[in-house]
């Protein structure tokens, strides 16, 4: 096994840091319980997480700051000041989304977010120390501070690309599901429950059927933010009509379209067709067009 995998490892495996990312992540929580929010820091309103869309900024600008350093010669240094300082000040709002996105992670991967916050935190405050040594005309210092922070954000990201593209973290859940396109009985409708999520299989995908006001509603049953049972979950009323809510981290689905009233999901829940043939449920996803966010 190669070394960063081996140190991932015992990041996951340290359980000692439950101890600070608990109290810390309830912190968050608490920020980001309005649904204002906690939509605007997932990203629920552009229908894609936030976080590493805003991380593009800091991580240019502090790249573009060194390569003037390095390749712009002397009369670049003002440039190379100012992108330091864009880099910190974009930082901010980057930090708050993956924060918001941290707060609802669990176990080994919440223990390697918390290392990927705490580098981030550590190379934003060095990069802020550049841009302060730059602005007393001490420039060799602040070359060497922005390329000490730059490589702490190169491990951050190493970090924030291992969550996602190695453990699924942020990944849509339904992603991979295969695309039912014939239509497909799934249940009797004597079986449905008024406003009691009932989960059936369609061609061993999962799918949850909800009756509301006489009217049959499906949506995958997996949630697409972190995979929660949306048939455990609770139907509630919004102006927008009857929603459900995952019982993981209370993403809430309109019913009708599968959009997002509240994050953390990003991305809408797959809503499925439904067809009643002589009582028996069907369900497709043939035609079904892609759902706004909002
Ligand atoms: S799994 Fe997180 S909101 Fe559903």
């Amino acid at each position: 096994m190669d070394v960063p995998q081996r140190l991932i490892d015992r990041i996951s495996e340290f359980e000692e840091a439950d101890r600070a990312a608990a109290p810390l992540a309830g912190a968050v929580h608490r920020v980001t319980r309005r649904d204002a929010v906690k939509n605007a820091l997932s990203g629920s309103a552009l229908g894609h997480q936030l976080h590493p869309v805003l991380t593009d900024l800091p991580i240019g600008a502090w790249t573009m700051a060194s390569a003037l350093d390095y390749f712009g010669g002397t009369r670049h240094a003002d440039g190379a000041r100012r992108l330091v300082a864009l880099g910190v000040l974009s930082a901010a709002p980057a930090a708050a989304a993956g924060a918001s996105d941290w707060s609802d992670s669990y176990g080994g991967d919440r223990r390697i977010g918390l290392v990927h916050g705490v580098m981030n935190l550590a190379a934003t405050g060095v990069h802020a120390c550049s841009w302060v040594a730059r602005m007393r005309g001490r420039s060799k210092a602040g070359v060497a501070l922005s390329t000490i922070g730059l490589a702490l954000t190169a491990g951050a990201g190493y970090l924030g690309g291992h969550l996602s593209f190695a453990r699924g973290v942020g990944v849509n859940r339904t992603a991979f599901e295969p695309a039912v396109t014939e239509w497909t009985r799934v249940a009797a409708l004597h079986e449905l429950e008024e406003r009691k999520p009932l989960r059936v299989e369609a061609a061993a995908v999962p799918v949850v059927l909800v009756l509301v006001d006489g009217r049959v509603h499906a949506l995958s049953a997996t949630c697409i933010h972190a995979g929660g049972r949306l048939d455990d979950g609770m139907v509630i009323d919004e102006d927008s009509g009857p929603c459900l809510v995952c019982p993981l981290h209370g993403s809430t689905f309109r019913l009708a379209d599968g959009g997002i009233e509240r994050g953390p999901a990003a991305v809408p829940e797959p809503r499925w067709q439904v067809r009643i043939d002589s009582g028996e449920i069907c369900v497709s996803r043939r035609t079904v067009p892609a759902a706004r966010g909002f």
